[in-house]
């Protein structure tokens, strides 16, 4: 089933979600229908937030579907380890038409629970890194936004209330 993107201005986006404790049927399906979701949405990572779910799942394929092996599912992700620093453009399917650069680390640790509940740990660089950090945030109910500077950032929210007003968002 695939999910419309909850957008910028829904507070389920900035509160932070709930732990997961039940690996079942269930979750196996909400991580499917999470992938569909964002392969719709033209995106290479998705949290449970953005489709309305406050829980701590995130979906990633940074080569969007060109290697089944890149699909991971992240469920309780922790960042345990980041290295370096990478800058570049960064988006997000709940902000869409905005783009700003981000700084980010280069090389990211994140542990995390997969749908058995089995805890492992991955690590990932550049876009991968980008997105483990990008979606973890979403987890804490972070957009990268709070990245950016404050002018930037308030640019962007002027620009949504328009959009807002006109019906366009
Ligand atoms: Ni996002």
């Amino acid at each position: 089933m695939i999910f419309p993107i909850v957008k910028f201005g829904d507070p389920v986006l900035e509160t932070p979600a709930a732990d997961i404790t039940t690996f079942d049927e269930e979750l196996k399906k909400l991580a499917d229908d999470m992938f569909e979701s964002m392969y719709a949405a033209r995106g290479v990572g998705l949290a449970a937030p953005q489709i309305g779910i406050s829980k701590r799942i995130a979906v990633v394929d940074v080569t969007f579907k060109e290697n089944p092996d890149a699909k991971l599912v992240l469920i309780n992700p922790v960042i345990i380890k980041k290295e370096g620093r990478q800058r570049s453009s960064e988006g997000c399917l709940s902000i869409p038409e905005f783009r700003e650069d981000v700084t980010r680390a280069k090389i990211v640790t994140i542990r995390a629970q997969d749908l058995t509940g089995k805890t492992f740990e991955h690590t990932g660089e550049e876009l991968l890194a980008r997105a483990f950090l990008h979606e973890t945030d979403h987890l804490n109910g972070k957009l990268y936004i709070s990245h950016i500077s404050g002018i930037k950032r308030d640019l962007i929210k002027r620009k949504i209330k328009k959009l807002v007003k006109a019906g366009e968002w």
